[in-house]
């Protein structure tokens, strides 16, 4: 028996910004964003839903899927950069609303976007070590943490969460393959850096209408996101001793349609074999490859006992890699 994916879940919040809604507050066009971006479209939540709801949402979906009622967890991992509170982490909130046992839950928290693959990887060694089955989940609600006045970022985030459940399994579903690397010295490149010890929030700084600082330095970010998703890429195939001709998917954390076509061209394979989605959620963060993931599955883009290779990058920086037989 192998420990693979049970199931997967997924979910996006009803309301729709178009590039043609973010005219109306900033000096942008959808020319623009679609040029530089791929993106026409995401789904902000309304206010009243928190980051754990989306969870909730997309966790239940995963259940129902795999036949398992919220007391059969065993664990609790939620990768997200826009945690409900400061403290106590959104995966004690979700066990709450949940109804999960009295189990370990703890969120993987600053990794950015790689942050959902990096959880797959401990879910996978915790499996190993004790058993179980671990609620794997990444969540963003960053219209709620956003810069509204930034059109360098603000146009290129969406809100959302999905969540997969990690088990030993019956069939032949497996994490075949992961690797996870982190660049700390690019701190600075990619963050917000607010609210932390070094620069606790005031009330100044509240008033001042670059609040929140979100840094990014969009050209290096590219840069680097591309090199890192694919040696990722790379390093799993390696690992698992799996020709690129075999996978039949590749997800890419979908930041930038622009990337994802450069990693697929630094991987040497066609756009066809390359899961989008970018064009109608925006960048969601740890959510995006759990989202893609379960629209492909849903869409028939890839079929239960395929091979799927999803490879992110973020903030930090931060790179990870899986590759999962479904
Ligand atoms: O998950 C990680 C999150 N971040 C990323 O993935 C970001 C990675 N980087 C990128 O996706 C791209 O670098 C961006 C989409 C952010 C920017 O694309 P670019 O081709 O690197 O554009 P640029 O930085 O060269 O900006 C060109 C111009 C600038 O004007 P000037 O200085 O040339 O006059 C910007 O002020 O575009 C301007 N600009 C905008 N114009 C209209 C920046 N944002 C906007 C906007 N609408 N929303």
């Amino acid at each position: 028996m192998g420990i693979g994916i049970l199931s997967v879940g997924s979910y996006l919040p009803e309301r729709i910004m178009t590039n043609a809604d973010w005219t109306k507050l900033i000096e942008t066009s959808d020319e623009w964003i679609t040029e530089r971006t791929g993106i026409k479209k995401r789904h902000f939540a309304p206010e009243g839903v928190n980051t754990s709801d989306l969870v909730m949402r997309a966790a239940e979906k995963a259940l129902q899927r795999a036949n398992l009622h919220p007391q059969d967890l065993t664990e609790i991992i939620v990768a997200t950069d826009t945690p409900e509170l400061y403290t106590p982490d959104t995966a004690a909130l979700v066990q709450h609303k949940l109804g999960v046992n009295e189990v370990p839950a703890y969120d993987l928290a600053g990794s950015g976007c790689a942050g959902f693959v990096q959880a797959l990887a401990v879910a996978k060694s915790r499996v190993e070590s004790e058993g179980g089955k671990i609620l794997v989940a990444g969540v963003e609600l960053f219209s709620r943490m956003m810069n509204w006045k930034d059109r360098n970022t603000c146009v290129l985030f969406g809100d959302g969460a999905g969540a997969a459940i990690v088990a030993e399994t019956k069939s032949q579903s497996e994490i075949l393959a992961t690797y996870a690397g982190t660049d700390g010295s690019k701190a600075d490149i990619l963050g917000l850096e607010i609210g932390g010890t070094r620069r606790p929030i005031t009330a100044e700084m509240i008033a001042d209408p670059s609040y929140p600082p979100i840094v990014m330095k969009g050209k290096e970010v590219f840069r680097e996101a591309v090199v890192r998703m694919s040696q990722a890429a790379r390093v799993v195939l390696e690992k698992a001793q799996v020709s690129l001709e075999d996978i039949s998917l590749i997800i890419p954390h979908q930041a930038n349609l622009r990337i994802i076509e450069a990693v697929a061209n630094a991987l040497e394979v066609p756009l066809e074999k390359v899961y989008v989605n970018v064009q109608d959620y925006g960048n969601t963060g740890s959510a995006s490859v759990p989202i893609a993931l379960d629209e492909a599955l849903q869409t028939e883009h890839i079929r239960p006992g395929e091979l799927v290779l999803m490879t992110a990058f973020g903030a930090g920086f931060h790179w990870a890699a899986a590759l999962v037989r479904l």
